[in-house]
């Protein structure tokens, strides 16, 4: 094999990833870090303007409280949070980022983003919590900003580096270990405190999309389960494993449909023109208190169209131009009408235009005038995110001030967004049990996690050293895939067939395969039952004993590697934790075919998760769902 060097950077804190939480970090951070001369470094595994999930940029911010408006509270977000989520939700890390959220979004208007305004100079809002922009290059502005505070606090920004592992010594999280993904280089960051901010995880399960099209997925597909992997592996408590986000999109591109919902008012109906949240109302009831929630939870709305497919009304439509036939034939003449359906056809190929180009390349190929053919919607295939409308992730301590007598015991443990790894900081995807963040929460999120990272470094100064030792075994280690390909190479005329090793790709079509049969996926709609799982989990197995036989052929090849066996940590926590949580949890997220129903008695509470590295063994716990104020105060 050809030569490696390595190069050890030494840092006060140290943030993973490059995407909306880890730019907010860089930015806040470096202001507090710049005063008390500490040193601050961000490491990303691609280029930090277009990486992360708003890498190709976003048509809205979907998080803006607008407390200065008057019209909304925190009290709102929070209630609207944890009734989309059906009641699972940690009250005290949703408002910390309510109440500093819309800072952020003007600190993004201030750096050139254009925020849409009506004619009295207001945000247009696409709903009640989210405002227009035209956000194309949303990431570039956000990451120029983030770069710039770095530069002027003395940090350092590092692209291309794939991180891989957590350097935990004496249960303290002091570093990470990564290589460059363009030249032969293993890095090692020493860190006091580390902020993961790594993004979600897709093609954990089967997409829609194969062959030609495996690329193309709601989530970005670089997202790999970065986040979750380095949590787990630190040994942290993670929380809402079991909680997948599936989002309703127009079908094969992706498309948003926020604005088709909220800005627009369109009615998505099934194949005979009805509307499947009508006629499915009384399903509703089944699912507690939550089923009358309004707005009606996700997952139910995903529900209920489910449930039209399996009567055989499929496909399901998006009625866009009755949407926007109605907006314009609202208008006083004929001539104001024509004006403003153009302007909707703007703004709706501008949607797609802004955040998911490959839709508005679909509707062009297939002829569609949106205020003449509907579109149809589907339901895609599961993610793990902690910043839309998933869960999953980290089990973070909240801020102080926000506990009460009833959950500082359960909730809080010294810094606002710590792990249960000391010195191990989480935010965006990376936190659980926080959902609908978005991209301005996210961001925000990272701000008050690096905040409170500093605030450790402040307090608690070094930590213990990494041993060359523990540097040397999880360098060969990272490495073993280029190794193994190397030397069994020649064995077979074809690279692909060998067999002595498989190529990530064969790896993670297992992967999904498993993931997609027995974990409830796409082609199972959604559903899975005990023995199906057990049965998964076994065939997991094998695949953990194959993941030593990975090879690669490349540096590109090598991040693949490490990406797929970051995915199947991933899979397996989530597994476990369907497994453990013996009832239907989230039906449109997923169905539990033996137990169908909801179990009232026992819904409240968070399922969480520990992986111990040495032994290979997990183990699951329920923590108490406790509320800020109670019911009555509510
Ligand atoms: S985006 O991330 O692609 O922009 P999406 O299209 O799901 O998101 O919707 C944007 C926002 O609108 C999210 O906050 C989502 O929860 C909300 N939303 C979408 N559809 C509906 C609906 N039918 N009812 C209520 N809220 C909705």
């Amino acid at each position: 094999m050809t030569e490696w060097k390595t190069v050890v950077v030494e840092t006060d804190l140290l943030i993973c990833g490059g995407g909306m939480a880890a730019c907010g970090a860089a930015v806040e951070t470096a202001h507090w870090a710049k005063q008390r001369g500490l040193k601050v470094t961000l490491v990303d595994k691609a280029a930090v303007d277009r990486s992360g999930a708003v890498a190709m940029g976003l048509s809205a911010i979907n998080l803006y409280v607008d407390l200065n408006g008057g019209k909304n509270t925190v009290r709102d977000y929070v209630d609207y949070v944890r009734n989309d989520l059906m009641g699972i939700t940690r009250e005290d890390l949703v408002a910390n980022i309510a109440r500093h959220v819309d800072s952020t979004v003007h600190m993004f208007e201030k750096w050139g983003l254009p925020i849409w305004k009506d004619e009295k100079g207001q945000y247009v809002h696409e709903g009640r919590w989210q405002v227009m922009i035209s956000g194309e290059s949303y990431k570039a502005i956000v990451a120029e900003a983030a770069k710039k505070a770095l530069a002027e606090a003395g940090g350092e920004y590092f692209e291309r580096v794939f991180l891989t592992h957590p350097l935990v010594v004496d249960g303290r999280c002091v570093g990470a270990i990564g290589f460059s993904v363009r030249e032969n280089t293993i890095y090692v960051f020493k860190a006091k405190a580390v902020l993961t901010a790594m993004g979600g995880a897709v093609h954990v399960f089967k997409p829609r999309s194969t062959g030609e099209g495996i690329g193309r997925s709601w989530y970005p597909p670089f997202n790999s389960a970065g986040s979750a992997a380095f949590t787990i592996t630190a040994g942290a408590e993670m929380t809402c494993q079991e909680v997948r986000f599936v989002p309703v999109r127009f079908k094969d591109g992706y498309g948003p449909v926020g604005a088709w919902f909220l800005l627009f008012k369109a009615i998505a109906t099934n194949a005979l023109g009805e509307d499947y949240m009508a006629t499915n109302d009384a399903e509703l009831d089944k699912w507690g208190p939550y089923g009358r929630a309004k707005p009606t939870p996700a997952n139910l709305r995903n529900w209920l169209m489910m449930l039209d497919i399996q009567k055989g009304k499929g496909p399901i439509y998006m009625q866009t131009g009755d949407a926007i036939n109605n907006i314009s034939k609202a208008m006083p003449d004929e001539k104001s009408a024509r004006k403003k359906l153009k302007e909707l056809e703007n703004e709706a190929w501008e949607d797609f235009l802004d955040m998911t180009i490959a839709q508005a390349l679909l509707w062009a190929a297939t002829n569609v005038e949106p205020d003449k053919k509907p579109s149809e919607i589907m339901a895609c295939e599961p993610y793990f995110i902690g910043s839309h409308s998933g869960a999953s992730g980290a089990w973070v301590s909240g801020p102080k001030d926000l506990q009460t007598a009833e959950t500082e015991s359960e909730y809080f443990w010294g810094y606002a967004n710590m792990t249960t790894v000391p010195g191990l900081f989480a935010a965006g995807d990376a936190s659980g049990a926080s959902s609908h963040k978005f991209s301005s929460g996210s961001f925000t999120e990272g701000r008050i996690a690096g905040k409170s990272a500093l605030a450790f470094i402040v307090d608690k100064g070094n930590g213990a050293t990494v041993s060359d030792a523990q540097i040397a075994a999880l360098a060969a280690e990272i490495l073993q895939p280029l190794a193994t390909f190397e030397k069994h190479r020649d064995d077979t005329t074809d690279p692909d067939i060998n067999p002595s090793y498989l190529r990530p790709k064969q790896f993670m079509s297992r992967l999904q395969k498993v993931m997609d049969e027995y974990a409830g996926g796409v082609s199972t709609q959604l559903a899975t039952s005990k023995a199906q799982l057990e049965k998964g989990l076994e065939l997991l197995a094998f695949l953990r004993e194959d993941a030593s036989k990975l090879g690669a052929e490349t540096l590109h090849e090598l991040m693949r590697c490490w990406e797929n066996r970051h995915r199947l940590l991933q899979a397996e926590a989530h597994m476990r934790s369907v497994l453990f949580r013996d009832e239907t949890r989230w039906p449109g997220y997923y169905v539990r075919s033996d137990k169908p129903a909801m179990d009232q008695a026992n819904w409240l509470a968070f399922c969480n998760t520990k992986y111990n590295r040495e032994t290979g063994q997990w183990t699951m716990v329920k923590r108490p769902v406790k509320y800020l104020t109670s019911d009555s105060e509510r």
